[in-house]
């Protein structure tokens, strides 16, 4: 397949990715209060480098360059993230005003440029206060705290931004935040418990903002964004293909079978038995709303047999020689046309974005001062001409979110991992459009 055959509809959506704790900094300035982000990241060894998100990308003061290096692309759509420290300090009670008023002038800044926004509400900076306050997401009050931040947001925005997505990848900050303790809040205890608690109340959360957009906002358009991988069982054997199975269950399963069928899949009910959610009469109700659209996050397919590398799971991860990232992912485009035809068949959301994709490879600046990073224009054609074989083969794909607009921090990877398809010199904060870059705006002025 040639670039000559990426065949999208004019109106399909070209943009990029962001989110507020990677690439805003600013973290003291106009009334924000402190995240877990934050806590964490200053937490001598959790984060590589010691690295933290004090200054990032400096987005917060460079929005109107970085608005018009968007341009410079040809997007014509935005995904990005509202810091909720930003707009309630201390997680709840008075909304502070400032807060706000930055992200309605960065909507204006896009409106004008022609980019349409699309925002996510949560993408992991939990205001600390609420950390402090039984565990964040393990508290079920905090459904009612989010549903108020997600008032506070739509009555400011709905106005202009019609796009929402409620939460960005459930699972990641549920396992790696609250059993693992690989990302924010940190806590390392090994009990699923707290991952099925977290989730549900995240889930539950999630169907009283949709309420609440659909309350707030005309026209408004929601989706939830989920991490999503192809899952492939090593073999046919019956054991490697019920191993797939539950680690389809716990890392795809969990996070769409509630919101589309208003029922948590009953195979991993019955695998985590006394850790299951704590469900409450008219829950499931309450999280199955019906949605405009589904998020994809697509970075990996695993490769799974039976086996002892997951407790509970019991399965191992099986890892064929092949190209990987920085990020030590493997490239293999095909599972991103396997996730978008499985979400397709089992889901049928009515309309679907990639809301995220692309890779982190080790950039440098050349002699000539320009960034060639061919391996990730390799990368992108592949996913780019996997989404048109998607399309073509009746997926309701609306449009494609590279990850990232400009390399930032990278959670706890800091800012070693470079996802951006515009490179940042954190020395001068000068950017620097990688050939990537250039390769995206080609294909989304329809040039290929
Ligand atoms: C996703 C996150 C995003 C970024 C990419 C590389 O899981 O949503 O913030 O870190 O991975």
């Amino acid at each position: 397949m040639t670039d000559a055959q990426l065949n999208f509809p004019p109106d399909f959506i070209w943009g990029t990715a962001t989110a507020a704790y990677q690439i805003e900094g600013a973290v003291n300035e106009d009334g924000r209060g402190p995240s877990i982000w934050d806590t964490f990241s200053h937490t001598p060894g959790k984060t590589h480098n010691g690295d933290t998100g004090d200054v990032a990308c400096d987005h917060y003061h460079r929005w109107r360059e970085d608005i018009a290096l968007m341009r410079e692309l040809n997007l014509n759509g935005y995904r990005f993230s509202i810091a909720w420290p930003r707009i309630l300090p201390q997680g709840r009670g008075a909304v502070n005003q400032a807060g706000l008023d930055f992200y309605s002038r960065l909507v204006d800044g896009l409106l004008e440029a022609g980019i349409t926004p699309f925002v996510t509400l949560y993408h992991w900076d939990l205001p600390q206060a609420l950390q402090d306050e039984g565990e964040g997401w393990l508290r079920r009050g905090i459904v009612d705290d989010f549903a108020a931040y997600t008032d506070a947001v739509s009555r400011a925005l709905g106005d202009r931004v019609k796009h929402w997505m409620t939460f960005n990848e459930m699972f990641v900050f549920c396992v790696q935040g609250y059993v693992t303790g690989e990302m924010a809040p940190g806590t390392a205890i090994m009990d699923p418990g707290r991952m099925t608690r977290a989730a549900h109340h995240a889930l539950l959360a999630h169907g009283a903002a949709v309420r609440v957009l659909r309350a707030n906002v005309p026209g408004a358009q929601v989706g939830l964004v989920n991490y999503l991988q192809a899952v492939e069982a090593a073999s046919d054997s019956p054991e490697d293909q019920a191993a797939a199975q539950r680690y389809d269950g716990f890392l795809n399963r969990w996070y769409l079978d509630p919101v589309y069928t208003g029922h948590y899949p009953a195979d991993m009910l019955e695998l985590f038995g006394i850790f299951g959610p704590p469900v409450e009469p008219g829950d499931m109700e309450q999280i199955s709303v019906p949605l405009d659209f589904q998020g994809v996050n697509f970075y990996e397919r695993s490769i799974i047999t039976a086996g002892d590398e997951l407790p509970l799971l019991n399965v191992r991860y099986v890892r064929p020689p092949a190209e990987r990232t920085a990020m030590n992912w493997e490239v293999y485009p095909p599972a991103l046309y396997d996730v978008l035809l499985r979400v397709h068949r089992d889901y049928r959301p009515p309309a679907i974005y990639i809301t995220e994709s692309g890779a982190a490879f080790d950039d440098e600046i050349a002699p000539d001062g320009q960034v060639h990073d061919e391996r990730r224009v390799a990368y992108l054609r592949g996913y780019f001409q996997q989404a048109a074989r998607a399309l073509a083969d009746g997926v309701p794909l609306k449009g494609y979110f590279v990850w990232s607009l400009l390399d930032n921090f990278e959670w706890a990877h800091g800012y070693s991992k470079r996802f951006g398809v515009i490179y940042t010199d954190y020395a001068t904060q000068r950017r620097i459009i990688k050939d990537s870059g250039r390769y995206l705006a080609a294909v989304a002025a329809g040039r290929g």
